[in-house]
């Protein structure tokens, strides 16, 4: 029987209508295009140091949250640094909430040095959207919202709270982003258990997963001794005394990259250290005196420590090997970031069986089809730092498989369908973790379904 032959009541065929045009507003909103077209609304937001527009951003994020019914609010820990906060309240209040991070700011672009503009979000015939921040992280910003657009249109309700944290600054530190958010009361009050934040591109096809990060150790080490004749041979000058440290820092790098260069260990894994700095010389009107050796000379290294290792020891090793007071020697940290979180232990999430949170994640991105690679310790620093100082898990995670690595990078960019697909994958997750009822962070209650 067809309708036709026996029309709808009225207020049936009104239903319709309604029914209709909601179906049509919801699949326009997760039509490819519409999603791609959000993600280069958000990449044309000129958000890079020094003068990010973090306004604009803000608007922007508030927008989608209004869209899609978040509750949301604006903090601002410093003046001119807007942090938005979005919140999807779960039935269960009182199980630990997820947390998912990501930076606004992106690093500055040399503009002439790109093929396609850096704030144009150009796609191109191949369907790589080109734009500073497509994979450091607005990718990742976007994808948790439109991830959870597609749970909400699917109808699913969320058991724990979820929150999205949308951070200035990371760039530059974190200091008055996501390092105020971790210290904040609101923070306290948000009960977080589990945090996600950003990783990096794989050029496999797994996608990669970091579990902990290395901790900058900026070290300056300074050298004094008498001055002399640049021609008179004499013992413990400055130079001389750096040179015997800088030969002591240079077979400790050598040691350490031969472990990387020998497979033995990755790159995260390792003690990095690089001298980033000499400074040593009397200066003349055309350049340095040449007949004169200098009673002072630095040097300085930028040593990026794995939370694996043994800080003591590093520290001795810089006290007596490196700049040691026998050699007349002194140095000071510009910045020193403790491998411990504030409990003493390890600043590290775990990744086997202790910690539910692994587990599922391993879970989900399994049912998008996809797969984790080995956890790797993240060569550098990210804000996921801030929440593991605060005894939190924290995975860095960018679902961005076969793609090379360009953060920081000319031309960085993101295929449209690996964006899509990561999307996917965040709804997987964010399924799995807000569904995820049994164990509360510290396991002490449970519940059953
Ligand atoms: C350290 O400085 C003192 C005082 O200037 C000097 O007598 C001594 O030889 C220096 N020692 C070394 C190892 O440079
Ligand atoms: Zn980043």
């Amino acid at each position: 029987m067809s309708y036709i032959d026996s029309p709808p009541p009225r207020s049936r065929l009104l239903r319709l209508y309604f029914l209709s045009l909601l179906f049509f507003t919801l699949t326009a909103s997760e039509d490819p295009l519409a999603i791609l077209s959000r993600f280069q609304q958000y990449l044309r937001i000129n958000t890079a140091h020094p003068n990010p527009n973090y306004y604009e951003a803000a608007d922007f994020i508030l927008s989608h949250a209004k869209s899609l019914s978040l509750e949301s609010q604006t903090l601002e820990f410093v003046k001119g640094k807007p942090l938005i906060l979005l919140k999807w309240p779960g039935k269960h209040t009182y199980l630990p909430s997820i947390l998912l991070n990501s930076h606004t700011d992106v690093v500055p672009a040399e503009h002439h040095k790109w093929t396609h503009p850096p704030f144009d979000a150009h796609l191109d015939h191949n369907g790589l959207i080109y734009a500073r921040g497509s994979q450091d992280m607005k990718c990742v910003g976007l994808q948790y919202l439109e991830a959870i657009r597609k749970l909400k249109s699917d109808g699913f309700e969320p058991a724990r709270t979820v929150y999205l944290s949308f951070v200035p600054d990371e760039e530059i530190g974190g200091h008055d982003g996501a390092e105020k958010l971790a210290d904040s009361e609101t923070f306290k009050k948000m009960n977080v258990g589990i945090v996600l934040d950003e990783g990096l591109a794989s050029p496999d096809e797994n996608y990669r997963v970091f579990y902990g990060e290395r901790c900058p150790w900026w070290l300056v080490i300074k050298a004094t001794g008498a001055p002399g004749h640049g021609a008179k041979l004499y013992d413990n000058t400055a130079m001389e005394n750096l040179l015997k440290s800088i030969e002591s820092v240079r077979r400790f790098r050598a040691a350490q990259f031969d472990l990387v260069k020998a497979g033995l260990k990755a790159e995260g894994e390792v003690i990095s250290v690089n001298m980033v700095f000499l400074k040593a010389g009397t200066p003349s009107p055309t350049g340095f005196v040449m007949n004169l050796q200098p009673s002072e000379a630095e040097a300085g290294f930028d040593i990026r420590v794995p939370p694996t290792v043994d800080q003591a020891s590093l520290e001795r090793r810089i006290a007596e090997e490196w700049a040691p007071a026998s050699r007349n020697m002194t140095f000071e940290f510009k910045q020193k970031v403790s491998v411990y979180d504030k409990f003493g232990k390890p600043s590290l999430t775990v990744t086997d069986s202790s910690n539910p949170w692994w587990a599922l994640l391993e879970g989900a991105v399994k049912k998008a089809n996809r797969k984790l690679g080995k956890p790797e310790i993240f060569p550098a620093s990210t804000d996921a730092r801030y929440f593991r100082e605060q005894g939190l898990p924290a995975i860095g995670f960018s679902p961005m498989a076969n793609t090379p690595i360009l953060l920081h990078d000319h031309n960085e960019f993101l295929n449209k369908d690996e964006y899509l697909e990561g999307i996917d994958a965040y709804k997987s997750i964010i399924k799995t973790y807000a569904s995820f009822v049994e164990h509360t962070r510290d396991g002490a209650s449970r519940e059953e379904l």
